[in-house]
């Protein structure tokens, strides 16, 4: 069975991006392929975190997940932390990847510009991401369009590895949807959607109640026009909110023209709205659900048992090929 790889950062409350851009795959994917879905919590102190929101956005990540639909009896569902074999990989793929590569990653650039000192952690950062992939062998990585440049970082490294030491990792493939793969913010249509921005009306959270939703889509940005139609490079937030209702509804984009025809923007939005409530609301209730439950406890322990059985035969096979010795046992 191939294996899918992908996941998430417990850094602040996940947007609805996340959810259209990765999540809503994950589920999907889930049916075909052996999964394993980390919250990525190794990641996420790249940049300074306080440990109690640590540990409660972790947690809150994984119930978003099963509320998401991943189902955790099929897929393996764990913390990144629990599987030390990633940061072993890590520290492994450093030594294949040369400074240059990092420099050249946006993510980097963007995250890193005017700041006084940069952490070594987020400079290495793409190399962790390339060990979380490879130590599972991933045939398939969901994710949005931002990370496109990381998986191809971590295909070269793979197959760097595979030239160096003899043919081993697979070379993973992005999965990357064409709708919603880069869902922009609410308050300009330029920017990508982010947990990170300051302003939350930019933004949906997945768990926002749905007057909070409503609120955030009637103010969000549009044009002087009054077309509802898809065209990213001159109406990019109408053609943003089209992609939204286009993912939460199952309509295509031209369903969605269609249907609006001869309307002004009002109408549309108000309805946007009502669409993302729907889609949003079980995923809420279900997330209620499970964390009062404590349920999400067990399902890290048997997806971390899992991920570390298959990690740490990936690892072995590593670092017998660099030449390392094996421990032996007096
Ligand atoms: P992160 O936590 O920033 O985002 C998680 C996923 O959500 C997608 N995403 C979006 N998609 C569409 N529109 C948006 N506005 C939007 N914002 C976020 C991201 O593309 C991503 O798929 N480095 C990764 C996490 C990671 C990972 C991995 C992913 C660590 N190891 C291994 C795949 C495989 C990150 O920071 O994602």
């Amino acid at each position: 069975m191939k294996k899918v790889l992908s996941g998430i950062q417990p850094s602040g409350s996940l947007t609805l991006g996340n959810y259209i851009g990765a999540m809503k795959n994950f589920v999907k994917l889930q049916e075909e392929y052996e999964c394993y879905f980390m919250v990525v919590d190794l990641h996420a102190v790249t940049v300074p975190q306080e440990p109690a929101s640590l540990r409660e956005q972790s947690e809150a990540v994984a119930a978003l997940f099963i509320a998401a639909g991943i189902d955790p009896a099929r897929s393996n569902v764990y913390l990144q932390s629990h599987v030390p074999q990633h940061a072993e990989l890590c520290w492994l793929m450093t030594t294949l990847t040369s400074m240059g590569e990092l420099e050249r990653m946006t993510q980097f650039k963007d995250k890193s510009s005017g700041k006084d000192t940069v952490g070594a952690g987020l400079f290495v950062y793409p190399a962790l991401m390339a060990a979380d992939i490879l130590v599972y062998n991933a045939d398939l990585v969901p994710v949005g369009e931002d990370q496109k440049q990381h998986l191809e970082l971590t295909r070269d490294l793979a197959g760097r590895f595979n030239h160096r030491y003899g043919e081993f990792f697979t070379i993973p493939e992005p999965y990357i949807p064409k709708v919603g793969a880069r869902i922009m913010s609410l308050d300009d249509g330029t920017k990508k959607m982010s947990k990170s921005n300051p302003n939350a009306g930019s933004y949906i959270a997945l768990l926002d109640p749905p007057d909070v939703i409503r609120k955030k889509i009637s103010r969000a940005t549009t044009d002087s026009g009054r077309e509802v139609v898809y065209d990213p490079a001159n109406k990019p937030e109408i053609s943003n909110l089209m992609s939204i209702y286009a993912e939460c509804s199952g309509l295509s984009l031209a369903e969605i023209t269609g249907r609006y025809e001869g309307q002004m923007y009002g109408g549309f939005k108000k309805d946007l709205a009502e669409v993302v409530v729907a889609a949003l609301e079980p995923l809420q209730e279900r997330y209620h659900e499970i964390r009062s439950s404590g349920a999400i406890t067990d399902i890290l322990a048997s997806g971390a048992e899992r991920a570390r059985a298959v990690a740490s035969v990936t690892l072995q096979g590593v670092k017998d090929r660099m030449g390392f010795l094996p421990p032996r046992s007096k």
